[in-house]
């Protein structure tokens, strides 16, 4: 049977073994998919290991996605932009080819829940791997324009001057930011330490989307503060979980999966419904 996996570190609580086992079912398609640990300086070695006895594709994730992009053989487009893959696949001729689909499923996840990007206001929080990999698919989405917020600014400044060539995109502080914004995507992970990115109260209104790329059993924190403070539409990062999965999947299997009926199995199966 072809076999699959996610390198990762912790990567035990790791739900893409459940997404891609519904997404085989689904499609019929004859696969397993596995977790794999490895020491965190052992992750170039458990990759070659993986694939030498016959793994046809993997998964990576925090802290190897950064490693994994310097280990492949051909990176994708969207990979060598994002300088980081989160999806392998050997490819018929031997080649080992590397992927990021974590955007893509950003954008996908905005989209089904009815996110207009196109001539919004964009205002990105963060300046981190997870910011790199959103640009260049929210870019290609042609927003009005893209501001990225970061707590240290340089780091912010510097995304924005690597990714002004493909749209719109500046850099401010946090104080500096005047709104109104359409869409605030949080991809900082200042809610892993129970704290919030230092963002005004007043640029939050009714109309606002807020999508955080964080999720879990109850909201966010960042999503708590936005409800909070008048937001009505609030997505957490597990839509986007499932759709950079579904197009990792189709990656490896030239099949596409639907996403619908498998995001509601990973909710009623952590619990959020
Ligand atoms: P990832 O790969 O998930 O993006 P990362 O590369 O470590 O992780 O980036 C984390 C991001 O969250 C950074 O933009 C970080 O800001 P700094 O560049 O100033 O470190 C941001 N971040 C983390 N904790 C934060 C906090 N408490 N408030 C605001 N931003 C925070």
């Amino acid at each position: 049977m072809d076999r699959y996996l996610v390198f990762g570190h912790p990567v035990r609580h790791s739900k893409s073994p459940f997404i891609h086992t519904l997404f085989a079912r689904q499609t019929q398609q004859e696969l397993e998919y596995g977790l794999a640990e490895p020491a965190v300086d052992e992750f170039a070695q458990a990759l070659r290991t993986f694939f030498d006895q016959g793994g046809k594709g993997c998964n990576v994730t925090v802290p190897f996605k950064e490693q994994a992009f310097t280990l492949v053989d051909r990176l994708s487009p969207r990979a060598k932009r994002a300088g980081a893959v989160n999806t392998i696949k050997l490819t018929d001729d031997g080649v080992l080819l590397g992927d990021n689909t974590d955007g893509a499923g950003l954008v996908a996840d905005l989209k089904s829940h009815g996110v207009t990007l196109a001539d919004s206001r964009i205002l990105l929080l963060g300046a981190g791997g997870a910011a790199r990999g959103a640009l260049a698919p929210l870019l290609a989405e042609l927003p009005s324009e893209l501001v990225i917020a970061n707590r240290t600014h340089t780091k912010a400044q510097q995304l924005a001057a690597e990714f002004c060539d493909l749209g719109p995109v500046t850099a401010q502080t946090y104080d500096q930011l005047a709104g109104p914004f359409d869409l605030v995507i949080n991809s900082t992970s200042a809610s892993l330490q129970g704290a919030l990115p230092p963002l005004a109260p007043a640029l939050i209104h009714t109309d606002i989307a807020i999508y955080d790329m964080m999720y879990g059993a109850s909201d966010t924190e960042f999503i708590r503060w936005a409800k909070q403070h008048g937001a009505r539409q609030t997505m957490d990062g597990l839509g986007m979980l499932v759709e950079q999965a579904a197009e990792a999947f189709t990656v490896w299997r030239g099949i596409r999966p639907g996403t619908k009926q498998v995001l509601r199995e990973l909710k009623r199966n952590l619990g959020v419904i």
